[in-house]
Order: C-alpha cells, then sequence, then structure tokens
C-alpha cells in the first residue's frame, strides 16, 4: 500500500516537472516527488553580495507575477524556510550555468558566474504553481547553462525615443527571459539621444527635429511636430547599474561615419560640406552627409567616446558603420588629399581608415569595438568584432579571418519585420520574421568550420524604431519573439522543439498579462492558401494554424442568398462565385484572437489552367502563374513573404490563360503596383491576343501605360469577342527614368490578378 502510494507520488512528481514550463528550456531536468511550499517566513539567503542581490531582482518579479513577498537577507534569519543562493566558480558547468535542488524543506541554488544565480531564480520562479493560497514548486534538480554567450536585444532610441521608465521595463523582458546584453542605438541622423558634456549642442541642437515622417516611408508624408528628448549622464549611469543588477551589459552605439545628420546639424564643422544648413532628419533613410575624415572630426569623436567609456563599463563599444554614402568623401578635397596621403584605394579605403583610426583610440583605453558588417569592406580593422546584419556573409567572412562575430541577419533578427500578415497587423517596415522563423534560427552558418564556429559568439535581434512610436509597440514587436531567440541562444539543439515551445509559451502570455504587457497575438492570425479545385470555375481553400491553439471556426456567406454557413474547420473546402467570402478565428479560451478575412474575386480566369513563359524572380514567384488568377488581389505591400505579387526584374510578363471553353471575352484587366522608391514600376505597356485553338492567335488590344495609382488596373477592351486561349504580355519598362531612385538600373515589374470578364 505504502509502495503504491510511493508511486503516485512519483509520477505526480514527474508529471509536475516534467511538464515544465521553463523558458528557455533548461539543460537537465530531474524530478523528485513532493514539493517545496512558500510560507510567510520564507526568505532568500545570499551568500555574497551579488547572489543576495540576485534575490533582490527577483524580489520584483514575485511581488508582480504572483503578489508573493519575500525577505532577502545575507545571514541566517529565524526558523524560516529559506532559499539558499551562492555562487561558485568551480560548479562543473558553461559560464551562467547554474545547479538547483528542490526539496520540500529549501532550496539551493548555485550559480556558477556572470548571472547564474539569477538564472536560478528565474527557472524556479516559472515552476511555481498557485492555487488558492498555496504557493509551490515541484522538487527535483535542474542543472542548466547557456549554448551561446552572447544573447542580445537593441533598441533603436533614435527614430523614436523612450524614456528611462521603460528602458527599465525593456531590460526587465530581457533578464527574465536570460538575455544578458543591451545593445542601446543612442545616436542616428534623426536624433541625438545621450547628452555630451563637452558638446552641449549635441543635445541642445541634436536631439530635436522639426517633424516626423508618418506612413510609409513610400508615401512621402510628414508632420511638422517638433520631437525629441535625450538621457542625461545621471539617467545613463541609473540605467547602467538597473542593468548590471540584472547581469545585463549595456553597449552603446555611436554611429559614424554614417548616420550622423543630428551630430552634422549640431557642429556642422564635422561634415564634409561647409557652406550649408545640416538638419537632423525627419525621415528615414540612408543620408549623403557623413563625418569629414578631418583631426577635428576624430578630436570630437575621441572626446565623446572618452564620455561614452566612462559612463558604460561594456567591453564593448559599438562605433556603428553601416551604410555609409561615399558622395561628399568623392567631392571633398581634404578627403581625396587623405587618399592619396594614406595610399587608400578609394572612399572605401577611407572609411576603413576611419574605423580602424577610432579602432586604435577605442584600443588604448582597454575596449573593443563592434560594427555593422559594412566595416570587413577596405580590410578589417585589429580585432573588430562584426554584427552581420545583411545575411550571414559578414560573420563567415570575419570568422574565416578569426575575428569574431554576433549574427543578427535581417531574415531572422530584425524584430521591426512583420510577425503576422500585414493587412492584420500595425505598420511596419516590410519584411516577415514571424514567430516560428525566429525560433528556427540556427546562429551558426553551416558554411563554418567547428573551429571557425568559435568565434561566432551568438546573436541578437535589432528593433529598429521607424515605425515604432510607442513603448507599447516595442513590447509588441519584441514579444514573443524575443522568447523564441532566448531558447536559440539558450537552450541545446536536442532540448528544442517548437511545438513544445508553443505550449509553454501559453503559459508566458499569462504571465506577461499580469503586468499589462502589450505583447503580439500575431500566431492566433489564421493564415490561408488557394489552390485550385477539380471543378471549373470553383476554388479550395486551405486554412493554417497550429493545432495546439485551438479549432478554427469558419463562416462563409452567399452573396446570392446571404445565408452564412457556419463550421468547424476539419479539412480544405471548395468555395465559388457565390460563397466568395470567408471568415476564420481561432476558437480557443484566448480573448481577441484576430479574425482572417478571405474576399475573393472571381471572375472567368478564376481557377482556369495558366502558364507563364518567363519565370518571376525567385524572391517575389509566391505561387507561380496561379497566383495570378487565384481570386486573391494583391495589397500594396509587397515586402510579406505571403504576398500575391509576382515580381520581374527587368523582364517582362507573358502568359497564356486557358478559359477551358470558348466564352465571350470583353476586357481583360492585369494589377500593377507602382512604387517608385522600391523601384517597381508599372508595365510600359500591356497586349493581349486570343485564340479559339491555342495556335493561331488574333491580336484583341493593346494600351500603352501611363496612370500614376499605387495599384493599377490596366483593362484592354478586347477587339475579339469569343475564344478559349488568351496570351497576355506586359512588358517592362526596362530602365529605370532619370531622376528616380535606382535611375539607370533594371525596374521591378509587379503583377497580380488578371481578370476577365
Ligand atoms: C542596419 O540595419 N542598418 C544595421
Ligand atoms: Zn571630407
Amino acid at each position: 500500500m505504502k509502495k503504491w502510494l510511493g508511486l503516485v507520488f512519483i509520477l505526480m512528481g514527474l508529471s509536475a516537472i516534467a511538464q515544465n514550463k521553463i523558458i528557455p528550456a533548461p539543460l537537465s531536468v530531474k524530478p523528485a516527488p513532493g514539493y517545496f511550499t512558500f510560507d510567510p517566513t520564507t526568505y532568500f539567503l545570499g551568500n555574497d553580495q551579488v547572489a543576495y542581490k540576485d534575490g533582490y531582482v527577483i524580489k520584483d518579479f514575485l511581488i508582480k507575477y504572483y503578489n508573493l513577498p519575500l525577505k532577502t537577507a545575507t545571514k541566517s534569519i529565524g526558523v524560516g524556510k529559506h532559499i539558499a543562493l551562492k555562487y561558485d566558480s568551480t560548479l562543473a558547468v558553461a559560464d551562467g550555468g547554474y545547479h538547483i535542488l528542490i526539496s520540500p524543506e529549501n532550496i539551493t541554488i548555485t550559480g556558477k558566474n556572470n548571472g547564474g544565480v539569477l538564472y536560478g531564480l528565474l527557472s524556479i520562479m516559472q515552476l511555481i504553481e498557485k492555487t488558492g493560497n498555496t504557493v509551490q514548486i515541484p522538487c527535483g534538480e535542474i542543472t542548466d547553462y547557456p549554448q551561446f554567450q552572447y544573447r542580445g536585444m537593441h533598441l533603436d532610441c533614435s527614430r523614436h525615443f523612450f524614456d528611462i521608465a521603460f528602458i527599465k521595463k525593456y531590460i526587465d523582458y530581457l533578464a527574465m527571459y536570460k538575455m544578458n546584453t543591451f545593445h542601446w542605438h543612442l545616436t542616428d541622423d534623426q536624433g541625438w539621444r545621450i547628452e555630451i558634456k563637452q558638446y552641449p549642442k549635441l543635445t541642445e541642437i541634436g536631439a530635436w527635429r522639426d517633424g516626423t515622417m508618418v506612413g510609409h516611408y513610400r508615401d512621402q508624408q510628414y508632420d511638422n511636430v517638433r520631437y525629441g528628448g535625450f538621457y542625461t549622464q545621471k539617467e545613463i549611469k541609473e540605467i547602467v547599474r538597473y542593468a548590471t543588477d540584472r547581469h545585463i551589459t549595456i553597449i552603446p552605439e555611436i554611429e559614424m561615419p554614417g548616420h550622423c545628420m543630428a551630430a552634422l546639424a549640431a557642429y556642422p564643422e564635422l561634415g564634409c560640406v561647409k557652406d550649408t544648413t545640416y538638419q537632423v532628419a525627419k525621415g528615414w533613410g540612408v543620408f549623403e552627409d557623413v563625418f569629414c575624415p578631418n583631426d577635428s572630426t576624430f578630436i570630437f569623436l575621441e572626446n565623446v567616446l572618452d564620455e561614452v567609456m566612462a559612463l558604460f563599463p561594456s567591453p564593448y563599444i559599438h562605433v556603428g558603420g553601416d551604410e555609409v554614402e561615399k558622395i561628399r568623401w568623392k567631392n571633398c578635397s581634404h578627403c581625396q588629399q587623405l587618399i592619396k596621403e594614406k595610399g587608400l584605394v578609394n572612399e572605401h579605403g577611407l572609411q576603413s581608415y576611419f574605423i580602424q583610426r577610432i579602432e586604435k583610440y577605442v584600443n588604448s583605453k582597454g575596449r573593443s569595438i563592434i560594427g555593422w558588417d559594412e566595416i570587413l569592406e577596405g580590410g578589417l580593422a585589429q580585432n573588430a568584432t562584426i554584427m552581420s546584419w545583411r545575411g550571414e556573409e559578414g560573420a563567415v567572412l570575419a570568422a574565416q579571418q578569426k575575428h569574431y562575430a554576433i549574427m543578427t541577419p535581417g531574415s531572422h533578427c530584425y524584430f521591426d519585420y512583420y510577425q503576422g500578415a500585414p493587412q492584420l497587423e500595425p505598420l511596419a517596415i516590410g519584411g516577415f520574421v514571424p514567430l516560428d522563423k525566429v525560433y528556427g534560427f540556427n546562429p551558426i552558418p553551416a558554411s563554418l568550420t567547428p573551429e571557425q564556429a568559435t568565434y561566432i559568439l551568438g546573436a541578437q535581434a535589432n528593433i529598429w524604431t521607424e515605425y515604432i512610436n510607442f513603448p507599447e509597440q516595442v513590447e509588441y514587436m519584441l514579444l514573443p519573439r524575443m522568447l523564441a531567440l532566448s531558447e536559440v541562444l539558450w537552450t541545446s539543439k536536442e532540448n528544442k522543439n517548437y511545438d513544445d515551445f508553443l505550449s509553454r509559451l501559453l503559459f508566458h502570455f499569462q504571465l506577461l498579462d499580469k503586468t499589462n504587457t502589450n505583447y503580439a497575438k500575431s500566431i492566433y492570425q489564421i493564415n490561408y492558401k488557394v489552390t485550385p479545385a477539380s471543378e471549373l470555375n470553383k476554388l479550395n481553400i486551405t486554412l493554417l494554424s497550429n493545432p495546439q491553439l485551438g479549432k478554427i471556426d469558419v463562416q462563409t456567406i452567399n452573396v446570392l442568398n446571404g445565408s452564412k454557413n457556419n463550421f468547424t474547420y476539419e479539412n480544405p473546402f471548395t468555395v465559388s462565385a457565390e460563397t466568395p467570402y470567408i471568415s476564420a478565428q481561432l476558437n480557443g479560451s484566448i480573448k481577441n484572437t484576430p479574425t482572417t478575412q478571405i474576399k475573393l474575386k472571381f471572375n472567368k480566369a478564376t481557377g482556369k489552367s495558366i502558364t507563364l513563359k518567363n519565370e518571376p524572380s525567385k524572391k517575389y514567384s509566391a505561387d507561380g502563374g496561379f497566383t495570378l488568377i487565384n481570386g486573391v488581389e494583391a495589397t500594396v505591400n509587397p515586402s510579406w513573404n505571403g504576398s500575391e505579387w509576382l515580381g520581374f526584374l527587368g523582364t517582362d510578363l507573358q502568359a497564356i490563360i486557358d478559359l477551358g471553353e470558348i466564352d465571350s471575352i470583353h476586357s481583360v484587366t492585369i494589377g500593377c503596383l507602382y512604387d517608385k522608391l522600391s523601384w517597381i514600376y508599372p508595365a510600359e505597356s500591356v497586349q493581349i491576343w486570343v485564340s479559339t485553338n491555342g495556335k493561331n492567335y488574333e491580336q484583341a488590344g493593346k494600351i500603352k501605360y501611363n496612370g500614376d495609382q499605387k495599384r493599377n488596373a490596366i483593362t484592354i477592351s478586347s477587339t475579339v469577342k469569343t475564344g478559349r486561349y488568351i496570351k497576355i504580355e506586359a512588358i517592362n519598362l526596362g530602365t529605370i527614368p532619370s531622376g528616380n531612385p535606382g535611375a539607370g538600373s533594371k525596374p521591378w515589374l509587379f503583377i497580380d490578378e488578371i481578370s476577365v470578364e
């Protein structure tokens, strides 16, 4: 009897801790029977100052998340149960690792170094079970350490400014999920955000702009509201202390030699063009004005860096180096003289010279530089670390040259990109980095040897804030994607599993709800795929969502009689011209999950067969030719992967649609995108031919394009009134006209729905 009960307890214990909810998932969890139950006398007992402080940090979290107040002490107090916290550098785990032993009597957390105790505390915090007034943790043993030593998050505070109350909240989110680096982007074209005592105009002038771009860059609209803000040195010291207590290193970024309009507005003598009025930028993008590499500029930058290094103890100082236009240097007599004098190849050599000179200075102060991957161009600085953002090539090149690299490729780490369908998301710059994509990221580029791979320090996600005006929006872009990144960086490959992560994530959503965090619910969006149906004039709809999140409620509306059909989604279903409206939503316990609305436009070409003579570019190939007749009209945002656009770079669209039977044909309409800033131009002309047998075609109409709408429907009236096959040619403009971005290059031709009436 007793034995049997014991077994039940063991199984209960197993199920409790085996279904742990910890993010990032720990290395090893061994369950044991029983529970540690908190009582009013439970306290943290730290064996040294750092462990004591770790207990102090977690106290805040326990109050916020569990309304559980605990005391902290450096020596035993009274008879209360305690949670012993200690650092022991001999612990056999990697840096930042920890070991936890939970028994009914007490909990012991031993950290090796670098936040190990805090990380152990965070793990047990996530194991807390609260029922009524009982707060407990299942017994067991955890051994854990991170896979990567650099676990970073970036925040751009130049494009939009966030006050120190929010910066602390941001640091809390990082700490909660065992991230250890905050890359603070403090200067850029749109605002200088750090007080520098020797150069007061940097913040008097450089921290303020006379307006801000509104809407998307492609709309080129501005408000004229004065905007700005900056951090005083006193505030920065407070933030550095706050981060240090949470085992987070802050790497400040002072951008050079580009992205410096705000500094030039304050001190115009730092630029190449002397008789000009520089302004703090109101809009986004890359600007031609950059620092002129003359002696007074270097003195200025060294003085600025002195103050920066005095504020930030970080071993690394980030000096930017990305997106440096060379045109001013080309036209500057000083710059050209310097290129000759130093025997540099060209302006790229000058960029190298600039960064290397700054690096020597930073090194002389006992620190190292980090730069964006452009600093590889024209020769790498001595011992610089590369942040690889334009893909992984930068990191590969760096590691091959035995330089350290941090992975932050746009494909997986740009959290300013969309995480769901653009039509269901707040406006963002573009791109598509959904949660599962982040989760699937492998920071080690496949082409590296094991020895080269040791130069990859870890990864970081970036939050650029052109389209992120408020703290709530930062939270939305950060969460839950940072939780996926934290598991990428902390958890061993063997313990990573996306479905398991999702099930743990649902618990973390509840935690975040307790602090009114505006995390994104984009994973609850239902995606869909339209495919050809076996019956003519019909389409098949497949709804896509993770089954763990719940069943999908579907409604279709019959537009002829207004009747509605409600059902639970099981399998792909067929719709027709009578039922073109479909809405789908998860039937789960989560409130306010987004509804996906599908509005199909049926016409004579919809769902028919189509062949393309020219393949579109791989990047914008969607579902090939079928995309053009699937009943779904593209939106004007072409950058999302799920986009409906087919993109042709410098080439034409040539398509043949087979209607399946001879039918009347009055007109053909073809959708073209016009987005000059993205080098996308509508067809220069469109022509159609009609045939009854697919062999002999008769010309049926041609028009030259002369509109200027964002999305153009170019309609050609057919002079041939019946036929079965329609040949369509949309001619690429060929060359981008002068005076426009990309002038002289090949333009994109973006085509979507073709309809035949
Ligand atoms: C960057 O996104 N310009 C580093
Ligand atoms: Zn110059």
